[in-house]
């Protein structure tokens, strides 16, 4: 194989490497970063640890004492990069109407001189002083056939870093690849270039952000950004964002497609040993990771919750007329601040070694916290910027109100998934699991009852399309105010909103006609608030009654009540014991206020109105049914 070198700059491309297309690209985008160097992850252990020294050294990470966190490290990021950046990330789709009136549009040659072709385009130059990481990683189990490959070109070895926890990534993805397999190129610079003799900082990023998505192409293109979704590609650009567009492409003739959500995926398994399971949609922030290791409260002897993905599922229709569904990654990025021993102890217990945290604090001995971890604090910290932190100090330096947070409010944790100790025995089956039931939930502290049946899958997708949620520090300016979030995919649905709904319907549809018994559906809030402020639902591992009520409505054992959106249980039709929950407070949790749904309804009018183009009829027809039960 011809193999280029770039003005004395070698490719360095390893003997194993086989695929031409592959190593033409990384030449081309090494010339065009100007990189100075070309490492290719082989994805081994011996790597990472030798990347990890190397982020220590260059004062991005520190090592946590070993003997209270071994091998684990703490990053910190620049204080404005530290979520992803919404209003900065495109669809670049040949025809705006693809990518629909819920994305950031621009037309790809546009964005494509803005970014690579133009006199000052981004990412000319954009590498130099850095070395060009070529990190090849497999979304789902090596060689599944639900699986693809990505390859993503960073100049960030916190990047490399964590998609190896994140994902498959190294050698074996290289293997599946062969000579010339199909790949998704990602493209991901901090965009911090360095001139000669220039010092590095601690987190490089640039105040420009672009998140590009080439739909047609599929193609992604990041720069300016280290942090999260915005630069670990596999995550949500490929997961989601060009993985929703392949599932619907693949939607041809009597192909139904798949689908690309932002869904946890948990096994639940009753006394009897009967083993359902479920996928969840909760937006950013609200819930997935927690709910995937529920830990079932005491008088749930026999229960047994298991973990097959915390945040995305893949799923297809299987010839026996199921959905089945892997998770596309291969470890956890999650959310600190709210984590303890009571709310997710599975998840403590993930985070006992081999983690690298981002952005929260750090404790005297070298060990992390977070808002709470504990009741309460300790007298003294380094915040997540790095300053003292005490009590006293977080008073004094309020914002919006509330003591100064020790740890940035979307701090998370980056662990692989087999340090899980609820690990599905599934959870890397390259087929999937069967799915029993699809919830979807936001979090609202008014208006949502904890838990509705939906009638049908046509009222079920309503329920998901029409749903609402408080933003979360999980997206850049997030601040609590409700805003339609449709499958909490508002952020990662590749292509046009309604046609997306339309995807769902059809492939209900499909389904049907096949005979199969298609998911039950669900709506959750486990979010309403008190007169006080506070939530009044216990939540977590409490959600379990929950759970067991949807389980028992699968079984048909379950009672419940029909109201104007679908069948929610009667305060009988839940199990209480363990629990000192009164009617009173169920009834504030479930119960539907009329003004509050009438004014509800005009919310899903304007969503409505917003993706009229191609809205599926039935959508409208459903609100107007839901219309008339409600001033029934
Ligand atoms: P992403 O990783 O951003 O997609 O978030 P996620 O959906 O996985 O949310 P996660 O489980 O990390 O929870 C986010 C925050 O909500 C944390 O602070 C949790 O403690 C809190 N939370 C999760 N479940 C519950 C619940 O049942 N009740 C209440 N009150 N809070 C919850
Ligand atoms: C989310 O925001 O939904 C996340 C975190 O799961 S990130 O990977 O940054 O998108
Ligand atoms: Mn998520």
């Amino acid at each position: 194989m011809n193999r280029p070198v770039l003005e004395g700059m070698r490719l360095n491309v390893p003997a194993y490497v086989k695929h031409d297309r592959l190593v033409s690209w990384v030449a081309e985008i090494a010339a065009l970063t100007e990189a100075q160097g070309v490492h290719w992850c082989d994805g081994s252990k011996e790597e990472y640890d030798r990347f990890c020294d190397q982020l220590v050294g260059a004062g991005t990470m520190m090592r946590l004492n070993p003997e209270l966190r071994p091998n684990s490290f703490l990053a910190r990021s620049a204080p404005d990069d530290v979520a992803r950046v919404e209003d900065r990330t495109f669809i670049c789709s040949e025809r705006q109407e693809e990518a629909g009136p819920t994305n950031n549009w621009m037309a790809p040659a546009e964005m494509r001189t803005l970014l690579q072709t133009g006199d000052k385009a981004l990412f000319r130059g954009a590498m130099r002083g850095r070395t060009l990481y070529v990190v090849p990683f497999s979304m789902g189990p090596l060689g599944s056939h639900i699986s693809h490959i990505g390859v993503e070109l960073t100049d960030s070895p916190y990047v490399a870093v964590s998609m190896r926890v994140m994902t498959r990534m190294g050698r074996g993805a290289l293997d599946v690849l062969g000579s010339d397999g199909e790949f998704v190129p990602c493209v991901h610079t901090v965009g911090a270039p360095l001139q000669a003799g220039q010092a590095d900082v601690a987190w490089p990023c640039n105040k420009t952000k672009y998140i590009v998505h080439y739909p047609e192409t599929r193609e992604i293109w990041s720069y300016g950004s280290g942090y999260g979704g915005n630069a670990l590609l596999g995550k949500k650009c490929f997961a989601l964002r060009i993985a929703s567009n392949m599932g619907r492409q693949a939607a041809q003739g009597d192909n139904p497609g798949w689908l690309a959500e932002h869904m946890l995926v948990l096994g639940v398994t009753s006394p009897a040993g009967k083993k359902y399971h479920v996928a969840a949609a909760f937006p950013s922030a609200c819930g997935k990771t927690n709910f995937s290791m529920l830990v079932p409260p005491a008088g749930y002897a026999g229960w047994k919750v298991t973990t097959i993905g915390d945040d995305i599922a893949w799923i297809k229709p299987h010839a026996d007329g199921r959905l089945y569904a892997i998770n596309p990654e291969a470890g956890y990025f999650g959310v600190a601040p709210g984590t303890n021993e009571h709310t997710n102890p599975n998840c403590l217990a993930s985070l006992k070694s081999d983690v690298v945290f981002t952005n929260v604090a750090l404790t005297d001995d070298g060990d992390v916290w977070w808002e709470g971890l504990t009741n309460e604090p300790p007298a003294h910290l380094i915040d997540w910027q790095g300053r003292d932190w005490t009590p006293a100090i977080a008073a004094e330096n309020t914002a919006g109100g509330k003591p100064r947070a020790a740890a940035h409010p979307n701090s998370r944790f980056t662990v692989a998934a087999i340090h899980n100790p609820v690990l599905d025995a599934e959870w890397d089956n390259p087929n999937g699991v069967p799915i029993d039931a699809f919830i979807f939930g936001g979090r609202r502290s008014t208006t949502v009852p904890l838990v509705t049946e939906a009638r049908d899958w046509t009222e079920g997708v309503y329920m998901a399309a029409t749903m609402g949620s408080e933003t979360t520090a999980a997206m850049a300016g997030g601040n609590g105010a409700v805003r339609r979030d449709p499958f909490a995919m508002l952020p990662f649905v590749g292509y046009n909103m309604s046609d997306y709904f339309q995807h769902w319907l059809q492939i209900g549809d499909k389904l049907a006609k096949s005979g199969a018994t298609l998911p039950r559906i669900y709506c959750v809030n486990w979010f309403r608030k008190g007169a006080d402020g506070e939530f009044v639902w216990p939540g977590y591992g409490e959600n379990m009654r929950a759970l067991e009520w949807m389980i028992g409505r699968i079984e048909g054992q379950a009672g419940g009540a029909e109201n104007a959106f679908g069948t929610s249980p009667r305060y009988e039709d839940m199990r209480w014991d363990g629990l000192d929950f009164t009617p009173a407070q169920f009834a504030s949790v479930i119960g539907i206020d009329r003004a509050a749904w009438q004014q509800e309804l005009v919310l899903h009018s304007e969503l409505f109105q917003m993706l009229h183009h191609n809205l599926p009829a039935v959508m409208p027809a459903t609100k107007a049914r839901i219309e008339q039960r409600l001033s029934a």
